[in-house]
C-alpha cells in the first residue's frame, strides 16, 4: 500500500492513521504541536511536527504519497494561506500521487433547505467558507498543472465520542423552535474515516464527494435527540426573532444556511456502507 501521510491528525485523522496501520500502510501523522506529537505517540501512531503556516520547508519528502489534508484553513480573509503555502511546499518536498483533502458544505452558501448534490453551484458568503472555497481551488490548479491526483471530500458536521455538544444542553442555552431551525447533516466519526480510506484508494480523480449520512434534520432535531440518549434535560425553545438576542454570532452564522445533502454519489461510486445512517444509532454508539 502507499505511504499515508496526515497533514492536520487531529479527531479524525487519529482515527484515520489508526485504520491505515490496521491495514498495514505506513503511516505519519503531520500536526504543529508538541502535545499533537505526544498525542499521536500514545495512539501508536509515527508523528512529525510541523507548522502548515510557518515559512519551513516540510522535513521529509511527499514524492509519490497520498496526502490527507485535514488542517483546518487560516483563520483570517477571505484566502486559505495555509493550503496555498502547502501546495508550494512541493516544489521542494516533492509532489504527492494523490490528494484527499477534507473541505465542508459550508461552500455551497445558504440552499434555502433544498436536496443538493455535487453539482449544485458553490455560494459561499461567510469567510470561513469563501477560505474553504479558495483552498479547494488551489488544489485544483495543483492537479490541474501537475497531473497529481485530488479527491475532494465535503463534510458535514462531524459526531463521534467525545464530539458531542453536551455542555452546551447542560448549560441549558435555548434552541429554536424546530419548525423555524434550518436544516443540517451530519456524519458519524467512523463513517467518515471508512469513506476517507474509500476515496483515496478508490475515488475517481477529480472527484467531489458530499459526506453525510443522508438523513438530514434541523439542528434542534440534533440537540433534542442527543438530549434524550444523554438523559439531559430539553433546552428551552424560542423562536428566530430571540435567537439573535440569545445566541453566539458563531451559532446564528451556522442558523443562516439551511440545506439537505445527497450522499448518493457517495454510496453509489464508492460503494460505502454507512455504519450509523441515521442520528438515533450515531448518537447511541458515541455517547
Ligand atoms: N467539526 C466539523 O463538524 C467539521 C465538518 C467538516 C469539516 N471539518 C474539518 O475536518 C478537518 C478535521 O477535523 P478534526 O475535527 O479532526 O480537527 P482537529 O481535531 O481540530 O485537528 C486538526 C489538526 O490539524 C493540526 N493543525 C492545525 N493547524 C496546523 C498547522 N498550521 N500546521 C500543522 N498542523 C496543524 C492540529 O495539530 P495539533 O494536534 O498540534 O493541534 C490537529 O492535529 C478540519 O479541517 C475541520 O475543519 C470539520
Amino acid at each position: 500500500m502507499n505511504e499515508i501521510i496526515i497533514a492536520g491528525c487531529g479527531y479524525v485523522g487519529t482515527r484515520l492513521a489508526r485504520q491505515y496501520l490496521d491495514l498495514g500502510a505506513p503511516v505519519t501523522g503531520l500536526v504543529r504541536s508538541q502535545g499533537g506529537l505526544e498525542r499521536l505517540a500514545a495512539a501508536g501512531i509515527p508523528g512529525l511536527r510541523h507548522d502548515l503556516n510557518g515559512c519551513e520547508p516540510v522535513a521529509r519528502s511527499l514524492a509519490g504519497v497520498g496526502l490527507f489534508h485535514l488542517a483546518p484553513p487560516s483563520d483570517q480573509g477571505t484566502e486559505d494561506l495555509l493550503t496555498r503555502r502547502l501546495v508550494a511546499s512541493f516544489a521542494q518536498a516533492g509532489h504527492p500521487r494523490r490528494i484527499l483533502y477534507v473541505s465542508t458544505t459550508g461552500v455551497y452558501g445558504d440552499c434555502g433547505g433544498a436536496w443538493i448534490d455535487e453539482d449544485w453551484p458553490t455560494r459561499p458568503t461567510v469567510a470561513r467558507s469563501l477560505r474553504r472555497l479558495d483552498a479547494e481551488e488551489s488544489l485544483r490548479r495543483w492537479s490541474r498543472e501537475t497531473g497529481g491526483e485530488l479527491v475532494v471530500l465535503r463534510v458535514s458536521g462531524i459526531y463521534g465520542p467525545g464530539r458531542l455538544p453536551l455542555e452546551r444542553l447542560r448549560r441549558g442555552e435555548p434552541l429554536v423552535r424546530p419548525e423555524e431551525s434550518p436544516y443540517s447533516n451530519r456524519i458519524h466519526v467512523d463513517d467518515l474515516v471508512g469513506i476517507g480510506v474509500a476515496a483515496m484508494e478508490r475515488g475517481a480523480n477529480g472527484a467531489i464527494f458530499n459526506v453525510s449520512d443522508g438523513h438530514p434534520s434541523t439542528m434542534t432535531d440534533y440537540f433534542l435527540q442527543l438530549a434524550k440518549v444523554a438523559g439531559l434535560p430539553p433546552p428551552p425553545l424560542i423562536s428566530m426573532a430571540e435567537a439573535a438576542e440569545h445566541l453566539s454570532a458563531g451559532m446564528m452564522s451556522y442558523m443562516s444556511e439551511s440545506r439537505r445533502l445527497s450522499n448518493r454519489r457517495l454510496l453509489e461510486e464508492l460503494g460505502v456502507e454507512l455504519r450509523y445512517p441515521t442520528l438515533a444509532e450515531g448518537l447511541r454508539q458515541a455517547i
